[in-house]
């Protein structure tokens, strides 16, 4: 059985671009607290799909990626949120496979990586755990530092639009609880009580 650092080596090459470095180390390690919580979860799946879902980012050039992905009307449903998926596809393949992963394994991955961010349901309880797992870094400090940048906002309004916008999304009762610790912690170490 292949382990998860060799998948995220298989990732490395795909991963300095968005941030991407930062924040699928951090989702990883979030989609792995949900997996203790769910024994019944596939976690290799869940490992594989969470390291590799980004990495179709590496194909689009970066300026695109926050005009149209982050900051255009609509930019859940951009011309570049699309491509990023299709290409994640494409490359988790390309990854498991040099990893002599089995087509079955190459193709459930994908299937969870596949609209990732422009469906709004899950197809699985393991698609449940990445796409949640996706969403809970933003609520770190790392999380708020990085993606306040992308949404041109300040850490208080990112924490804000986490509260109203993102937590209303998570899918599990445990994400949830995670989310809102978190968040507190968050705004707490960065005083957005005062800024
Ligand atoms: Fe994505
Ligand atoms: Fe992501």
């Amino acid at each position: 059985m292949i382990t998860h650092s060799q998948i995220f080596k298989g990732a490395e090459k795909y991963m300095r671009v968005r941030k991407n470095d930062v924040h699928i180390p951090i989702s990883y390690y979030y989609a792995m607290q949900l997996t203790e919580q769910y024994p019944n979860a596939d976690k290799e799946l869940v490992a594989a799909a969470i390291i590799l879902h980004d990495i179709g980012w590496y194909s689009i050039d970066e300026d695109d990626i926050f005009k149209k992905g982050f900051q255009s009307e609509n930019f859940m449903q951009s011309d570049v949120r699309y491509l990023h998926e299709t290409e994640g596809v494409r490359l988790s393949a390309e990854v498991l496979a040099d990893l002599d992963c089995t087509k079955e394994f190459i193709q459930k991955v994908g299937i969870i990586i596949d609209g990732h961010d422009t469906r709004n349901f899950a197809r699985s309880l393991e698609d449940e755990i990445v796409r949640d797992a996706d969403k809970l870094w933003r609520f770190t400090v790392a999380g708020v530092s990085v993606a306040c940048d992308w949404f041109k906002q300040n850490p208080t309004q990112y924490c804000n639009r986490l509260g109203t916008d993102i937590i209303p999304q998570l899918h599990l009762a445990e994400s949830v609880a995670m989310a809102k610790a978190d968040l507190e912690e968050t705004k707490k170490v960065l005083c957005c009580d005062v800024l």
